[in-house]
């Protein structure tokens, strides 16, 4: 699959392991989207690049700064933004306001350039090979090409997302875009099994503004020597093949998932974690647990909460919620409907923030009510859990397609949200026929994932690639 030029050192086994610090290489620069979907995979291929050897150092902006205190192991180095404090606040949640505001902030003053030119001139340091970027930083790819500074593009979200932001132009030509409220069903042939509705769209931005940004990734991906997705080839196969063969990038690594491969899980959460329902799941029987949470940034008005919380109320089933702070529009407190609290007694817990990974893992978990994220399916297919789908916006749509029509291991509950359909759905997920087979399906498609982070599984070979390119620079 991938191109990559011969290393110094022959196979992946040679960079393994390779002991006191002070036997360093070189470095690697990493540079997240401050936000937790695209923090959490950089951190992980932060630490299974350490874990091989090399020094890391992590650039980060002001905005949803980092913790280096959590990372003693990795020098980090805080960069300008340019975001005006008025527009973080009012844009909570609008990503690509926040990616458009933050790239033309960078490209409007030479900060980034200096930052750069700084951590590569620090000789106190070992030399830096590259510079990994999260493919929504267009404006530190160019600094870093001003300096001769090569870069690679983390994808944090699917192989066939990326695949359909290359084919963005090609699919306005062919007039599927601009999405048209008639047109939402219509297959988009040139990319199976996705249609219309599935593609990439912003709840919060226009059309024109979403078509901008991925046209900016587009060019970070082909401005960079290669890039590396967070999905497995047991995933996403023939769409990780178009890339490389369609798309001409030169260098496609499939090396997820990243979560499996990366020692630190943790880490790099904005939020506190509650262990408190780790200990919880403990007393719950065996996959009787559903576990909802709709991610970093989704949200939903108090008449959907009102829905969930009577629909998971009325399902009988045991249920671990996540409320983040603010996700309900309007809503300070969390302010459950009289009643509530006494029908879910002993089977219903509700928390602000999860540790997820291990929340996923736990066996009391049977399945996952999820917005989709691309972390999340994925954390969720690396435990063998069904998910039931609920995607808002971005690569929701078309990661719970791949969910429902590829994998076959959940399905996506459309429409309205009212606690009658709510409650079937769960039903149908936790114990229904089709909720069985889904469970069966899901345990088999983890075990052919794990097998790719095998020591001759493709991710480990992708990572042993991208190491050996790394040190050949
Ligand atoms: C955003 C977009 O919504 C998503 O479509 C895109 O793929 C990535 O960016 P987000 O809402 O952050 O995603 O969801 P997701 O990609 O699933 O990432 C959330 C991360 O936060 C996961 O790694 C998850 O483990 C973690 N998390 C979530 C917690 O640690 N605790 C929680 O309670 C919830």
């Amino acid at each position: 699959m991938a191109a990559v030029q011969e290393a110094r050192v022959g196979d992946g086994s040679e960079v393994c392991d390779r002991g006191p610090r002070q036997e360093l290489a070189c470095r690697v620069l990493l540079f997240p989207l401050p936000f937790q979907g695209h923090i959490n995979p950089m951190l992980q291929l932060a630490d299974v690049l350490y874990n091989r050897g090399l020094a890391v150092t992590i650039l980060h902006t002001r905005f949803n700064a980092l913790d280096p205190a959590l990372h003693p192991e990795f020098d980090f180095v805080t960069v300008p933004d340019g975001i005006p404090a008025e527009v973080a606040a009012a844009a909570s949640g609008n990503i690509i306001e926040i990616i458009l505001t933050m790239n033309e902030a960078m490209e409007a003053t030479t900060a980034v350039d200096d930052v750069l030119a700084s951590v590569i001139a620090d000789e106190a340091r070992p030399r830096s090979a590259c510079l990994f970027i999260d493919g929504n930083l267009l404006a530190v790819q160019k600094a870093a090409a001003k300096l001769g500074l090569p870069t690679l593009v983390l994808r944090t979200g699917s192989a066939a997302c990326l695949g359909s932001f290359l084919a963005f132009p090609k699919l306005y030509e062919m007039g599927y875009l601009p999405r048209q409220q008639s047109q939402l069903y219509m297959p988009v042939k040139e990319l199976p099994p996705l249609r219309v509705r599935d593609l990439f769209f912003s709840i919060h931005s226009s059309q024109e503004k979403v078509r901008k940004v991925l046209a900016r990734i587009t060019e970070s991906v082909k401005g960079s020597s290669g890039v590396v997705i967070n999905t497995s080839e047991a995933l996403e196969i023939n769409e990780l093949e178009r890339i490389h063969s369609e798309d001409n990038v030169p260098m496609v690594l499939a090396a997820g998932p990243l979560h499996k491969l990366s020692s630190t899980s943790t880490g790099s959460s904005l939020l506190d974690q509650d262990y408190s329902c780790i200990k919880w799941l403990d007393t719950q029987p065996v996959r009787s647990v559903l576990y909802v949470c709709f991610g970093s940034l989704s949200s939903m008005n108090s008449n959907e909460f009102l829905e969930v919380a009577w629909g998971l109320a009325n399902s009988s089933h045991h249920f671990l919620w996540v409320v983040r702070p603010g996700m309900i529009n309007g809503m300070n407190g969390l302010d459950f409907p009289d009643g509530f609290n006494v029908s879910v007694q002993g089977r219903g817990k509700v928390i602000q923030w999860a540790s997820q990974q291990q929340v996923l893992g736990h066996p009391a978990v049977g399945a996952f009510w999820t917005h989709n994220g691309w972390n999340s399916t994925l954390e969720s297919i690396s435990e063998g859990v069904p998910m039931l789908c609920r995607p808002q916006s971005s690569d929701q749509m078309m990661n719970a397609r791949y969910v429902e029509k590829i994998w076959g291991i959940g399905f996506e509950l459309e429409g309205e949200l009212e606690r009658g359909r709510i409650e079937i759905a769960i039903r149908n997920l936790m114990c229904g026929r089709e909720g069985v087979e889904m469970r069966k399906r899901a345990e088999e498609l983890k075990i052919e994932v794990l097998d790719c982070l095998n020591t001759y599984g493709s991710s480990r070979i992708a990572i042993d690639k991208l190491v050996n390119y790394i040190l050949s620079l």
